[in-house]
């Protein structure tokens, strides 16, 4: 892929502690896993992921602190990168950078809990997500392995847009994988955290590919076809 088909993937939603900056580093790990590259921008000062770099011993994914007031020329610069994917990690406050961070986005990933706080605090990303015209996916973290909470929370977001077949389950994994400069994949390869990151990541590429402009190879154009086909 690389160069023209770099895709971007942004972690937002002003509610802190709702899982952007883990769920962004185990994912790039994942999609690392699945073969591609992939860059992180941070515009975080909190700095969580270059925290979690300065423990890392293994290869990739790249990383890069950044100001919001370059993000814009960055991404120009990667966009004649080979880089696959480039994950965007924002703040937990909103700010004009997480703007631009949107604007950038070819997805946004908005982690939330299952909580009342966390549900209402989305509110304000996806009026900004709606607004910019961009594509979204809620990820539930932090869950517990099965309560009727989830449910009620799912079918609320199932109706306001789109829900992944997975949740990510409040596991030590993820705390103890971040401190060891690992992804959950890499930390415990056959734990079901790693399970769940697996299997979001590949709902992730399924809706980034389904994203992908028409001009793209035969099987792509094929499926083009078939979908306007459909809509016919
Ligand atoms: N699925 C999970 N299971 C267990 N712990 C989790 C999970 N997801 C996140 N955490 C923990 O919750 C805390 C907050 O997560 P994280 O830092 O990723 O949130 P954030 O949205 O990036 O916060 P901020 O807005 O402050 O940047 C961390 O201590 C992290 O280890
Ligand atoms: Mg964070």
């Amino acid at each position: 892929m690389g160069a023209a088909g770099m895709k971007a993937i942004t972690f937002v939603t002003q509610k802190g502690g709702s899982g952007k900056s883990t769920l962004c580093i185990s994912l790039a790990v994942a999609a690392q896993e699945a073969g591609h590259t992939v860059c992180i921008l941070e515009m975080d000062r909190q700095a969580t992921i270059s925290d979690w770099l300065d423990h890392r011993t293994a290869d990739g994914p790249e990383v890069a602190q950044i100001d919001a007031t370059h993000l814009d020329l960055v991404m120009e610069r990667l966009a004649e990168s080979s880089y696959d994917y480039v994950f965007i990690d924002t703040p937990g406050i909103d700010s004009s950078g997480t703007l631009s961070a949107i604007r950038a986005a070819d997805l946004c990933i908005i982690p939330c809990r299952p909580t009342p706080a966390d549900l209402r605090a989305f509110k304000p990303t996806l009026a900004a997500v709606y607004r910019l015209e961009k594509k979204f996916a809620f990820v539930l973290n932090q869950t517990p392995p099965r309560s009727y909470r989830i449910r009620d929370a799912a079918d609320g977001l199932a109706v306001l847009g789109i829900l992944p077949d997975v949740n990510i389950v409040s596991r030590t994994d993820h705390q103890d994988a971040i401190g060891v400069g690992q992804g959950v994949t890499e930390y415990n390869p056959k734990g079901q955290a790693a399970g769940e990151v697996r299997r979001l990541w590949s709902w992730i590429e399924r809706r980034m590919q389904a994203a992908r402009p028409r001009k793209a190879s035969g099987q792509d154009a094929g499926k083009e076809a078939g979908k306007h086909a459909k809509a016919a």
